[in-house]
């Protein structure tokens, strides 16, 4: 019987489920195979999980160090998120001769190349399938089977808070504030919510997608980011009406020689199956140049999904050993630079109901050498407003010359700022 001692730190949410699940699994482990896991300490700075960790029978401590340094544990899972202390204890650890387990999506997407590369050289190993789309097994899938299908592009909803909060919108016409404060109790989002609202924990989950598939993070700060903060009511329900939904993506695509990585609201065809994922799901569309398209879907955010992963993490890690990636080495990709998107847009315009004032917004798109596919302006009827929205939906065109007709709109007396304007993907 192989037997493994582990120490858990960070005791929220994820914590407290996988607490649950491991308690639950442990006899059915060691009976079909033959593996004898204990938790042998685990701690949170709040002492009063205290109760919470004896009660299911795992001894408790307030003070990390005492997982760190205990000679007897082989395996840390590390779930407090954020960078510090989650690194430092990370790198003790490993220097102490422990593997590791991590859901922290934000430390790897950081700090995951020199992570990487001292668990290789120490050579020990890391697990971190739960800091990307939770139980869906994906960073397996990608790191034993995809990565060999030469991958071309992922296009994936990998953000279950703002997921969920565009599907109530949507559905149920609430506002997203409302929406965020019914994730937040769900406890899917981040405890930080401007994390999720802004993209920035897309921005995490692609970047350590990026690694995976190409073989480098790419620099976040560098990385086109938006989050879903500026998407109203009215954008969803205009895009519905011209066959779009409006999705949270996350995105990573081979041009040429180059990846292009960007986050970003867009709108995207109804009937795409990125398109029918609802609620607190993510789903990963990947297609390569062996297998053609590979589509995941499944729960992305939540206790019992992630711990689910930390769990599956944890038997292969036992299981296997070493690591099936390797760190960055002298990788060669480059990063396509920011600014050179070329893409579809609608753009939604207030504007003075008068004549002449098409007029002037297609001079300018003219100018720049813009094409419209289609306009349509809105009834003023019930409107209290002087100004009516114009939906215009463009073809391919550069991102730059659009943004510069953006600025020259705004700035027309006709018009009350800003514009609105939601990148269209194709797909
Ligand atoms: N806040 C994250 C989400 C949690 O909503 O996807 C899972 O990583």
């Amino acid at each position: 019987m192989l037997t493994r001692k582990i120490g858990l730190i960070g005791i929220g949410t994820v914590g407290k489920a996988f607490l649950k699940e491991f308690r639950r699994n442990k006899p059915f482990v060691k009976k079909t195979l033959n593996l004898d896991l204990e938790v042998v300490k685990v701690c949170d700075i709040d002492p009063h999980l205290k109760n919470f960790s004896q009660e299911l029978g795992f001894p408790f401590t307030t003070d990390p160090q005492e997982i760190i340094n205990d000679p007897q544990i082989d395996i840390l899972i590390e779930l407090i998120g954020g960078i510090n202390p989650a690194k430092k204890f990370i790198i003790s650890s490993l220097k102490k001769g422990k593997d590791i387990i991590t859901a922290n999506k934000a430390l790897l997407s950081s700090e995951g190349r020199e992570i990487f590369q001292l668990a290789y050289k120490l050579k020990r190993a890391i697990r971190f399938e739960a800091s990307v789309a939770s139980a869906i097994p994906l960073i397996k899938s990608i790191s034993e089977v995809l990565k060999f299908a030469r991958i071309k592009s992922i296009y994936a909803i990998l953000n279950g808070t703002t997921n969920f909060i565009l599907t109530e919108m949507q559905k149920h016409k609430v506002s997203l504030f409302e929406a965020l404060e019914k994730a937040k109790k769900k406890g899917i989002a981040e405890r930080n919510s401007s994390l999720d609202i802004k993209g920035i924990d897309s921005l995490h989950k692609i970047s350590i997608l990026c690694f995976l598939c190409f073989g480098k993070f790419p620099n976040l700060e560098e990385v086109l980011t938006e989050g879903i903060e500026k998407i109203s009511l009215q954008d969803i329900h205009y895009a519905e009406e011209l066959g779009f939904r409006i999705k949270l993506l996350a995105i990573a695509k081979k041009i040429k020689k180059e990846i292009e990585v960007r986050v970003h609201p867009a709108l995207i065809p109804q009937n795409h199956p990125l398109a029918e994922t609802n609620g607190v799901y993510n789903s990963i569309f990947i297609n390569t140049e062996v297998g053609r398209d590979f589509f995941f879907s499944g729960l992305g955010a939540g206790g019992k999904p992630t711990a689910l992963a930390v769990f599956s993490d944890l038997l292969s890690l036992v299981r296997e050993g070493s690591n099936f990636f390797i760190p960055e080495r002298g990788s060669k990709v480059n990063f396509r630079k920011r600014g050179q998107l070329y893409s579809r847009y609608y753009l939604k315009f207030l504007a003075k109901d008068k004549p002449g004032v098409l007029a002037k917004i297609s001079k300018i798109l003219a100018d720049l050498g813009i094409s419209i596919a289609s306009v349509t302006q809105k009834e003023t009827a019930t409107l209290k407003s002087k100004f009516v929205p114009i939906i215009m939906l463009t073809h391919k065109t550069k991102e730059k010359d659009l943004n510069k007709a953006k600025e020259k709109i705004d700035r027309l007396p006709i018009i009350k700022p800003p514009t609105q304007l939601i990148r269209i993907e194709e797909l």
